[in-house]
């Protein structure tokens, strides 16, 4: 079995408010840990960029699944790559809300300091989510 990584961005559809985000993620930790996957969340309450990590057919039924789920929209795979080692093995799914997402952080890895992973590089968009691991790692 072949660890691999996926990135990938969306748009979240009307109404998934805090509550639907808490819901999301309870199940999603659940589910991950049986799994065996890792990852990050971003959401700024518009788009989401999410890091999977884990074997290869886990990660791509997942996906499978995320993909047809009505609370986003506009899926755009970044990257799917085979990896000697996870990045985030820490987290069953690590939550980065709009508070984390700094304008000085925006402005190091995108063109503005408004969250649009859409106009970030696919390095960029993990360069931003590595380096809020490695807050996350010390708060
Ligand atoms: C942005 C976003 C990220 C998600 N991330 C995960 C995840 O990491 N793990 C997970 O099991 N489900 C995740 N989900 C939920 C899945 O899409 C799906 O609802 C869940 O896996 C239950 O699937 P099922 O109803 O087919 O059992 C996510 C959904 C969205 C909208």
């Amino acid at each position: 079995m072949h660890l691999v990584r996926l990135l990938y961005l969306s748009k979240a559809t009307n109404g998934l408010g805090v509550s639907g985000i808490e819901a999301l993620l309870l199940s999603a930790r659940r589910h991950n840990l049986q799994a065996g996957i890792s990852g990050m969340l971003a959401f700024n309450g518009e788009y989401f960029l999410q890091v999977l990590e884990g074997g290869r057919s886990e990660v791509n039924r997942l996906y499978q699944r995320i993909s047809t789920d009505p609370r986003h929209q506009e899926l755009l795979l970044l990257q799917m790559d085979e990896i000697s080692e996870r990045l985030f093995s820490d987290w069953s799914m690590a939550y980065v809300p709009s508070s984390s997402l700094t304008r000085e952080l925006l402005l190091r890895y995108g063109v503005s300091d408004e969250f649009q992973p859409m106009l970030m590089s696919n390095h960029s968009c993990l360069g931003l989510l590595t380096t809020l691991r490695a807050q996350l790692a010390v708060v």
